[in-house]
């Protein structure tokens, strides 16, 4: 299979029909075998949903007429052929002729010329990219530099510049297994570079790599996780035997750090998509973990749960993962402004709710992987004013204890986006 074509495939299934590139890009990547040829591939789809409009503008710069219908995917593969040219190291003529390889095995054949032509006008010029406007200087939507704009007076720069950057890669080691510090001692055995992060069990890798090359992944000695995401057990601090629930518990990765922490708890791991829960289980299963899977609504929990009242409670909420698009670049193009009033109305009725189920002097900790105001420190001042029994306790690394939460943003301390907020109940 030509590599071009199943990213275009991949590019168009999110950009027409809103698909997760988390979920279409496997889907394209398991008609190879090679496991260089899959990153190159990811490298395609990740670029140009980092660079999108200036990679849109370039290419309807060359054209008379803009390609529709089902023509469309050749327009993506033109996407994928400019960034190749502009974005990476790979040689003009085989960028020019992979791509449009790509157009005959997309059974395109009619429209090869047009692309050869446009990628030889693109080489040929180089003209500057675009950056008329907002949305083309920082390759974001406008609302979203807007937004950061307005929260971030003195960084939003850094902020927009932070979510172009290529992910680094996390580890988290499991104190079940071994310290830390014998498994950065592993990893220096089979070369690979690491260094400890600022939360007790996170190791940053120096440079990302195949999880098969990582010393026992398979027995559940590691997993990855970022680290600002490592920071959650820790806030949380679970106490032997409690009851513990996960609210928002998929794909599990807090929850098994949980248990990792503490195994001694009983924990109750929630999530609303039945889909993402089965990664749950799978999850527990490596790490040889236990905890009580349950498929329900973290707003209704009266529906799923006859039990005590909760010690703690992690609520990990749906949000718009505005902190994570250096991982996730797509996210910029699917989520649209009008949906964080959504997303922080649903975070209201969760956080109302759960509040119900934590016992006296029980511990919540309020968590999202946005940078976005709405649905951290308004959305907890709002929850403190209108819960008499709810008490915020600062966290230590919050720069300023007066803050509402700890805002994390993305590329501090290499750690991706996030918001903490831990509440304590009145006895
Ligand atoms: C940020 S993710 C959780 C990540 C997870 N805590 C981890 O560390 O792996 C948010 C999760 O909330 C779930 N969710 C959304 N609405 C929910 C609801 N009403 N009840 C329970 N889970 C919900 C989503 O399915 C999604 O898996």
């Amino acid at each position: 299979m030509n590599l071009r074509a199943l990213a275009a495939k991949a590019i168009y299934q999110v950009l027409e029909n809103g698909m997760s590139l988390s979920v279409a890009l496997p889907i394209q990547q398991q008609h190879l075998e090679n496991s260089k040829d899959k990153a190159l591939v990811a490298e395609l789809c990740y670029g140009v949903m980092r660079y999108l409009p200036q990679l849109d503008k370039c290419i309807s710069d060359c054209m008379s007429k803009p390609l529709k219908g089902k023509q469309r995917i050749i327009h993506q593969l033109l996407l994928v052929g400019c960034y190749q040219l502009y974005f990476t190291r790979i040689p003009s003529h085989a960028a020019i002729s992979e791509t449009a390889e790509a157009c005959r095995q997309l059974r395109f054949e009619g429209l090869v010329k047009v692309v050869n032509g446009v990628l030889r006008n693109i080489q040929r010029q180089q003209p500057q990219l675009a950056e008329d406007n907002d949305t083309l200087k920082y390759n974001t939507p406008a609302w979203i530099v807007k937004a950061l704009r307005n929260a971030y007076p003195d960084q939003w720069q850094q902020v927009i510049e932070q979510s172009h950057q290529r992910p680094p890669m996390w580890l988290r080691n499991n104190v079940q297994s071994q310290t830390r510090d014998q498994y950065l001692a592993q990893l220096a055995e089979v070369e690979i570079e690491a260094t400890a992060g600022t939360s007790s069990e996170a190791i940053l890798l120096s440079s990302p790599t195949d999880v098969n090359r990582l010393p026992h992944f398979s027995d559940g000695a590691v997993s990855v996780q970022d680290g600002a995401a490592q920071w959650a057990a820790s806030l949380l601090a679970p106490q032997a035997n409690e009851l513990i629930l996960d609210a928002c518990a998929a794909p599990g990765g807090k929850s098994c750090h949980l248990l990792e922490t503490e195994p001694s708890i009983k924990l109750v791991a929630v999530d609303f998509d039945e889909k993402r829960l089965q990664r749950v289980s799978q999850n527990l299963e490596r790490l040889h973990l236990n905890a009580e899977v349950v498929h329900g609504d973290a707003a209704n929990i009266d529906a799923w749960w006859q039990g005590d009242k909760f010690d703690r409670i992690l609520l990990d909420a749906p949000c718009s993962a505005t902190g994570v698009i250096r991982r996730h670049a797509d996210i910029k193009w699917l989520r649209k402004e009008k949906d964080i009033a959504e997303l922080a109305k649903l975070q209201h009725q969760i956080i109302d709710h759960c509040w119900q189920w934590l016992k006296p002097g029980g511990t919540m900790l309020y968590a999202t992987c946005s940078i976005l105001p709405q649905e951290n420190k308004q959305q907890i001042a709002a929850f403190l004013e209108r819960t008499p029994d709810a008490t915020l306790v600062a966290i230590a690394n919050q720069t300023d204890a007066a803050d509402i939460g700890w805002q994390i943003l993305p590329g501090q301390d290499n750690m991706d986006g996030f918001y903490y907020a831990r509440l304590v109940k009145s006895k």
